[in-house]
């Protein structure tokens, strides 16, 4: 049976961040930003947008009414959830109308749940093959003003519908994982921020990428000459250009490297635009291979490094199915470009906001009518989320 992805969204928050300004303001040299991280511009969220309603915005904006009625399982994968017991996926179950008889859960390991969740979904359709499983990957990172992360911060949410027969990528059965435990990245339930030993993680990302990448070969017997693309996590995209140039096999054709070159530099339109949203940056670099490149075609293999601080890590990959073009939107960067720009002070505003409680536990939100889907309010610490009515 082949199972895969059928459908993949993406919704990101209504503000945006010019490095070139959050350089200003820090007095660093822009080139930094631009040059020495690869990244441009940062989504950046307010209180009234948050996991659920970036998840419900990807996942409203791929899904018709019939498959919310045949979708039987929701898979929320995040390491910025709202609860630390009721799942960001239950809300997200009640936003879109999927019908009742499905499981909704969460799944946490740093950067990598969402890999874990799509292996999840693959067993579970293979049990049940007229099954749809709804993954989304819906995070908000924050590092801190003025911490070392702070300019590859951003906030997005990645919808992927999981189904036999799909209509885009199928998977290829091949997956080599990786555990480590490592301090690379955490964050304790105490803080609202992570921990980050910066330059070790990046260490340990890379070491992660070429041991279960030679794994890999070994295990498969297939080598980056079978593949059209790799496509990686991306914390931030000159990471990834590492990774890549790591991995790159020189006694490949000039045609083939500057083939795995050009894909490679497809993927990081997106993540330049928007930074790290975590679990779904990897998947964000999917999508924008596929929407951005212009030589791919189907039966075409893609490679996926998937890489979770703590650590896990992951390398798989998948195929594109015949047509999965027409299931692409090529006009998505209009959605970046409809962002509302925040000035440095504004956004350090955002950053500290916090709900501001009454004694008995609630609080109303404003200003989220450009939003698709809002926290509204906060009734005796229960949150109330709501489809924003134009
Ligand atoms: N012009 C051009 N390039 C410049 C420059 C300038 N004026 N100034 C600096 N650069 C370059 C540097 O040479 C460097 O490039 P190389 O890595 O190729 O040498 C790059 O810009 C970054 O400079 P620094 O290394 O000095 O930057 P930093 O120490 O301030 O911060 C970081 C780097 C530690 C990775 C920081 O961004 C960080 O802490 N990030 C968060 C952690 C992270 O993303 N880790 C990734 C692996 S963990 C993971 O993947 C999980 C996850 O999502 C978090």
């Amino acid at each position: 049976m082949t199972i895969g992805i059928d459908k993949i969204g993406f919704a990101t928050s209504q503000y945006v961040l010019k490095l070139q300004d959050l350089a200003t303001a820090r007095g660093v040299d822009p080139d930094k930003f631009n040059k020495g991280l690869l990244l441009e511009e940062i989504s950046i969220a307010p209180l009234t947008e948050d996991i659920v309603t970036l998840a419900a915005s990807a996942g409203n904006s791929i899904l018709t009414e019939e498959e919310k009625q045949e979708i039987d399982m929701v898979i929320v994968a995040t390491e910025s959830g709202i609860d630390q017991s009721k799942a960001a996926a239950v809300f997200v179950h009640g936003l879109l109308g999927i019908q009742p008889f499905a499981r909704s859960f969460e799944i946490k390991e740093a950067c990598y749940g969402a890999t874990a969740a799509l292996h999840y979904a693959k067993l579970h359709v293979e049990n049940s093959p007229k099954s749809k499983v709804l993954v989304l990957a819906s995070d908000i990172a924050k590092y801190g003003i003025n911490a070392p992360g702070e300019p590859t911060q951003g906030s997005g949410s990645i919808a992927m519908l999981i189904t036999q027969n799909p209509r885009i990528l199928s998977f290829n059965d091949d997956n080599v994982a990786q555990t480590r435990n490592i301090n690379d990245f955490w964050r304790p339930n105490y803080s609202t921020t992570p921990f980050v030993n910066g330059v070790y993680s990046t260490q340990q990302y890379l070491d992660c990428l070429e041991t279960n990448w030679e794994e890999y070969k070994k295990r498969y017997n297939w080598t980056l000459d079978d593949f059209v693309a790799v496509c990686f996590h991306l914390p931030y995209p000159k990471l990834a250009l590492k990774g890549f140039r790591k991995i790159l096999d020189k006694s490949l054709s000039q045609e083939k490297q500057e083939l795995l070159q050009q894909h490679f530099d497809a993927s990081i339109i997106y993540s330049n635009r928007v930074g790290n949203i975590y679990t779904g940056s990897l998947f964000l670099g999917l999508l924008s291979l596929l929407e951005n490149a212009d030589t791919l075609k189907a039966g075409d293999k893609i490679a996926l490094y998937s890489y979770g601080s703590g650590a896990v890590s992951e390398f798989f990959s998948v195929q594109l199915v015949e047509g999965y073009e027409q299931y692409l939107d090529k006009e998505r960067a209009q959605v970046l470009d409809r962002r509302k720009p925040l000035t440095v002070e504004e956004y350090e505003k955002v950053f500290y906001e916090e709900a501001n409680l009454n004694p008995s536990g609630s609080t109303q939100f404003t200003g989220y009518e450009d939003q698709e889907y809002a926290l509204i309010e906060i009734v005796e610490h229960h949150r109330y989320y709501s489809k924003v009515e134009k």
